[in-house]
């Protein structure tokens, strides 16, 4: 096996079908929606990696404190030999496990996107030598085919992401992650935690208006790859917190009364103004609450980390 290599378990015509389905589907429902993995083609992708540098942004910082702590205790916990990482974007904060591995064989990142793939996985291969990386154009809620690598196997997945899945599609997707497991092997989980309603609303509403241009080019994505005309511009970036369901919600707001075209589904969709298109929920965790999630999915929790000030967690569980 050569050291990197590129699996497209997406075909491309299947991707602009999903493309398709979600979009007819959304935007002629109310309230409208998009599902927030469109939001990651190459630009996007790019976009994230700012937000993740931005001062109001505390995830990723969190979450690399909990992971340069914690790698050594990770890797002794779990002789990983294959690590699999689903939405693993720039994979830059796995370096620190990956690091800590030190039998590790196989890393194989998991992501739709293909710019974000290629990108960390040519950076992979230089710094660990010896290292397969076998990377997967895959979509994490679907059914996965991983690749034949030695055991134990260790499931990673970083950033909050399980937190952009309702509560119904997370109990799905974990019982799909614990299929991929063989008894004995574990799971990385990072999860952002309930906190002040200010810190995570900056979190997600900018002063830099980073996060805005990253909710607003599912609209660019929209418009290149269904030759639909939305104008960004008519449309306000919003970020709320949901007290409730404990989540934050983007949404992008329609500024005027307006009739968005997409030919290539042969629609008309009518936006009246301030109507709202939801595009994304951020859910933040409680530790009993992501226990009893793992739980009922036959995962059992070993260890929970959080960050000094008690923002993020990262969690691993055993599959029974
Ligand atoms: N794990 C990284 C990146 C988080 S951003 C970190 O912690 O910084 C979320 C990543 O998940 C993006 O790279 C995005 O392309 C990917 N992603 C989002 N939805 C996905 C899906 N349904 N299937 C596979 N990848 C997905
Ligand atoms: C990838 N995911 C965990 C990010 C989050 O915080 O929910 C996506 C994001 N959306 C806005 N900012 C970042």
């Amino acid at each position: 096996m050569s050291p990197f290599l590129l699996t497209r378990q997406l075909p491309e015509d299947a991707t602009e079908a999903a493309l398709r389905a979600d979009v007819l589907h959304g935007l002629t429902k109310s309230p409208k929606t998009l599902p927030p993995k469109w939001f990651y083609d190459a630009v996007g992708s790019e976009l994230f990696e700012r937000i993740t540098e931005l001062p109001e942004y505390y995830p990723t910082r969190a979450e690399r404190e909990i992971l340069v702590d914690r790698a050594a205790e990770i890797a002794a916990a779990t002789h990983a030999r294959t690590l699999v990482e689903l939405g693993s974007g720039s994979s830059e904060k796995t370096r620190y496990v990956i690091d800590a591995l030190t039998d590790l064989h196989t890393y194989v990142p998991v992501d739709v996107s293909e710019s974000a793939l290629t990108q960390a996985g040519h950076a992979l291969i230089e710094e660990r030598p010896g290292l397969h990386v076998h990377a997967l154009i895959a979509d994490f809620t679907g059914r996965l085919t991983l690749p034949d690598t030695p055991g134990p196997r260790l499931v990673a997945f970083l950033g909050g992401t399980i937190g952009n899945l309702l509560p119904a599609e997370r109990a799905d997707f974990l019982a799909g992650v614990r299929a991929l497991m063989a008894p004995g092997d574990a799971l990385l989980l990072g999860t952002d935690l309930v906190k002040d309603e200010g810190v995570l609303v900056r979190a997600y509403d900018d002063a830099a208006g980073v996060t805005a241009a990253f909710n607003k080019n599912v609209l660019a994505v929209v418009n290149r790859e269904l030759g639909a005309d939305f104008d960004p511009g008519a449309f306000d970036h919003v970020a709320l917190w949901d007290a409730r369901n404990e989540w934050i919600e983007m949404r992008l707001r329609s500024r005027v009364a307006q009739t968005v075209k997409v030919p290539a589904l042969d629609l008309a969709v009518d936006f009246a103004a301030g109507e709202e298109l939801h595009t994304e929920i951020s859910a933040k965790f409680r530790k009993e609450g992501v226990h009893a999630e793992l739980s009922a999915a036959g995962l059992e929790q070993s260890h929970w980390w959080t960050d000094r000030e008690g923002r993020f967690a990262l969690s691993l569980s055993v599959a029974r």
